[in-house]
């Protein structure tokens, strides 16, 4: 086989809707409390896009400041990746949506759907369009405007959802950027996270939407018991690939769905909670937008440092779950 190209992360943006909805403001939508969501979830309010505003419009403003950070020029790109369960439509894509409005002519665009760790598959994706030496500069983006999607009646999920999207530039680099990745799936329990009606198998029609069945429905505590197993050894996994012990780990940046599923991984990994990043607590779980939006504050925030080898591990809808292994080297 010929010789691979290193790839590595070289610009990160994300973009949050400004209008914030608080637990408190909840409590006056459903039979819920602060106390009980700060306990359950350790979140504390998510930020929620305007009417008309959709997952490609806070793709697009993540995107434009990765590139500013990258010092790439949208003719630059390649490829734009968007891991989205909330795209503008099933199709034209929301990356070819994006692609228009940064005015990325010389790109190849496409979505990727994973759930919550479509961002992981994104970026495994894109780093063997670079290892391979198919394309130099890939856009990788996660985006959501969960709030689209959600029962506002069903206390089991509105509590837990926020908007906003992420983005990185993925370049091919001098020195190695992504140390290892790995991914996996069960379809076997994907119904403990669905949002049933809309697609093929059940278009939406009066009846649907009567019974609430175009927004997204959970096991919650299937899904937690799923993810607890799952962060952790995912992790582990793509540490093996590349040889790291647990000891060289500088940093880690988990999805951000609940802070006890953070903790638990955070122990398998025997990581203290300083080193971990965590902003659920003001964004709530944005879905594929997670890890992009934590890995730009963390990297913004000097939490993370040239050097540092930092795991980004996600679970979500599928099932599915991802790790990747990067190393900082901008
Ligand atoms: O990115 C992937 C997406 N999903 C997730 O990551 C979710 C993973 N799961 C979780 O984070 C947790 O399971 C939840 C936060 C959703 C729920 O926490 P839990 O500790 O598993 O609670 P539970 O579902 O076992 O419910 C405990 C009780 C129930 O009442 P009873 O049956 O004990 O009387 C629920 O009805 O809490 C009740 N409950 C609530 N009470 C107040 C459920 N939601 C609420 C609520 N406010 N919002």
């Amino acid at each position: 086989m010929n010789k691979l190209f290193s790839a590595g992360i070289t610009g990160t943006g994300s973009f949050l809707p400004e209008k914030v909805l608080t637990n408190h403001d909840l409590e006056k939508i459903v039979d819920t409390s602060d106390e009980w969501i700060t306990t359950r979830t350790g979140i504390k309010s998510r930020r929620i896009a305007d009417d008309q505003i959709a997952s490609s419009d806070l793709a697009t403003k993540a995107a434009e400041a990765a590139m500013e950070d990258a010092g790439i020029h949208p003719e630059e790109v390649d490829l734009i990746i968007v891991a989205t369960a909330t795209p503008d439509m099933a199709f034209p894509s929301t990356a070819c949506i994006v692609q228009k409005n940064i005015g990325a002519v010389n790109a190849a665009a496409f979505d990727i759907e994973a759930a919550c760790t479509g961002f992981l598959y994104a970026l495994t994706m894109g780093e063997q369009f670079i290892k391979t030496g198919f394309y130099k500069n890939i856009l990788i983006i996660g985006a959501e405007t969960l709030s689209k999607v959600l029962n506002w009646k069903d206390r089991n999920t509105c509590i837990l959802f926020g908007d906003g999207a992420g983005a990185v530039i993925l370049q091919r680099t001098e020195e190695e950027g992504m140390l290892a990745s790995y991914l996996g799936s069960d379809g076997r329990n994907s119904d403990s996270l669905t949002l049933p009606a809309g697609g093929s198998r059940m278009p939406i029609s009066y009846k649907t939407i009567d019974e609430g069945l175009h927004c997204i429905r959970m096991e919650g505590s299937e899904v937690f018991k799923f993810a607890v197993r799952t962060m952790g050894s995912s992790a582990l996994k793509a540490l093996e690939k590349c040889n790291i012990a647990l000891e060289e780990i500088d940093f880690l940046v988990p999805h951000q769905a609940n802070s006890r599923i953070i903790e638990a991984a955070a122990k398998r990994l025997k990581l203290p909670m300083d080193k971990v990043y965590i902003n659920l607590d003001k964004y709530g779980n944005m879905s594929a937008a997670s890890v992009p939006v934590a890995l730009d504050e963390a990297v913004k925030s000097n939490a993370i440092k040239k050097g540092d080898k930092v795991v980004l591990v996600a679970f979500g809808g599928g099932l599915t779950w991802g790790s990747s292994i990067i190393k900082w080297i901008k």
